[in-house]
């Protein structure tokens, strides 16, 4: 498929790291389309690791990668990130960066951590990188963008408009030390002058890739129940890892894209806070936490854990019109005997429902209906086909996929690149 969208279709950490790095192989580019250094994708190939926060994952595979301006950028971390892979033999020079994508400055961080402070016990549990305040400052059009790097003027004159402002707020509100306009603007110099190179019409560069035909994939961070529109708000983030969001964060026209893989673990995690029907309780969780090694990439968090909830995976479907689903990690679930997933949620009056509750607390105060499917116990990592997987291991994803109504054409059944089993058209290609 010409233009293929790779979404989370949970809470995040689903594993789409390594589906992206897996399509890249056959793609031509891939672009990041919302987000920033809040998204923490691992990529293990031939033993080496790689953890990537702004980059598209394709960049290991030597892909040209593109930062849309529905991104937000931490010019530091990003300068990080590329002289890391740099180091690592990882060439960069087919990084191209939206010059209408926001920067992170050094006081969203500083806002984003006071005010979760300041919140307590309410907290959303933010990754702290400032995501949320560089988001609100876009729509609020006090932004500084990636193309404001072009301009040693420009950009000193923007970061002066900006601190007479953010100043008052961290010194009055949270407490906190003033930013200092000459220190702060050497330092940007520094981090634009790496990064110039790198800034793109991004918008023409994906139209015309697709005018001559190449293939493009667009890898989303975060999740859909993330998503600030559609997701869990206000426990969500700032920006929209729906399907839809890769047309507007690249430019293109959404009848550009041709098909949306949703990712998903075979079970479900969380980190930060807000509700999580199917959080499993007792002994088990930490037993899937251990076999799924489930700890926040970017935070180290240790991620809450569920069975699999097939009522959100439904709604994902249907927000993101999704046209196949890649199962991740199923391995991980080879030890237990038997396996609940989640098939209807039983609402405070205690009617039962298929559908994703529209409104929060209906969400809030469900409980989960499973139906418990048979473990198969034995380990999976080595098995190089679908029809090869114990019969029990098959028999969960054709239940899924009867669940969701979209086709499972992927199935992870390891951390390595090799160990993804493909069915159907994939397998075919
Ligand atoms: P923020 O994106 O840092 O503002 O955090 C908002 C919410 O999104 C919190 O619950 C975070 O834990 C969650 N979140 C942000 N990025 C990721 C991710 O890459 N994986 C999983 N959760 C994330």
């Amino acid at each position: 498929m010409p233009a293929t969208v790779i979404v989370g279709a949970q809470w995040g950490d689903e594993g789409k790291g390594k589906i992206v790095d897996l399509l890249a192989q056959r793609s031509d580019l891939v672009c990041r389309y919302q987000g920033g250094p809040n998204a923490g994708h691992t990529i293990t190939v031939d033993g080496r690791v790689y953890k990537l926060r702004h980059l598209p994952s394709g960049i290991v595979s030597g892909k040209e990668c593109v930062i849309g301006a529905g991104c937000v950028v931490d010019p530091e971390e990003l300068v990080h990130e590329l002289d890391d892979l740099e180091g690592r033999g990882i060439a960069t020079d087919r990084v191209r960066l939206s010059g209408n994508a926001h920067l992170i400055m050094p006081w969203h961080r500083t806002i984003d951590q006071a005010s979760e402070r300041r919140l307590g016990r309410l907290q959303i549990g933010t990754t702290r990188r400032g995501i949320g305040p560089a988001y609100a400052d876009k729509a609020a059009r006090l932004g500084i963008r990636v193309q404001d790097l072009l301009d040693t003027k420009i950009l000193r004159q923007k970061i002066e408009v900006a601190l007479a402002e953010k100043n008052v707020w961290l010194e009055r509100v949270y407490g906190a030390p003033p930013l200092d306009l000459d220190e702060l603007a050497a330092r940007y110099e520094g981090y634009a002058q790496r990064l110039r190179p790198y800034v793109a019409d991004t918008s023409l560069l994906v139209d015309r890739a697709l005018r001559q035909g190449k293939r493009v994939l667009f890898e989303g961070a975060q999740g859909t129940l993330l998503d600030l529109d559609h997701g869990t708000y206000p426990f969500v983030t700032s920006s929209n890892p729906v399907a839809a969001a890769a047309a507007v964060s690249l430019g293109i026209g959404p009848t550009r894209i041709d098909a949306v893989i949703g990712v998903a673990k075979a079970y479900v995690t969380r980190v930060g806070e807000g509700p999580f029907p199917t959080e499993i309780e007792g002994e088990e969780q930490e037993q899937v936490r251990r076999l799924g090694a489930e700890y926040g990439t970017v935070t180290g968090r240790e991620r809450r854990c569920g069975w699999l909830d097939l009522v959100a995976l439904r709604y994902a479907a249907r927000v993101n019109g999704f046209t196949s689903l890649a199962l991740t990690k199923l391995d991980v679930l080879s030890t237990f005997p038997r396996l609940p997933v989640c098939v209807r949620y039983r609402l405070r009056d205690g009617s039962e429902t298929a559908e994703f509750p529209a409104h929060q607390s209906d969400f809030h105060h469900c409980r989960p209906v499973y139906e418990a499917l048979p473990g198969w116990r034995e380990p999976i990592q080595g098995i190089d086909s679908f029809r090869r997987l114990p019969a029990a291991a098959r028999r969960y994803v054709e239940f899924v996929e009867a669940a969701v109504g979209v086709p499972v054409t992927l199935v992870g059944t390891g951390a390595d690149r090799e160990q993804v089993l493909a069915r159907g058209e994939l397998a075919a290609a």
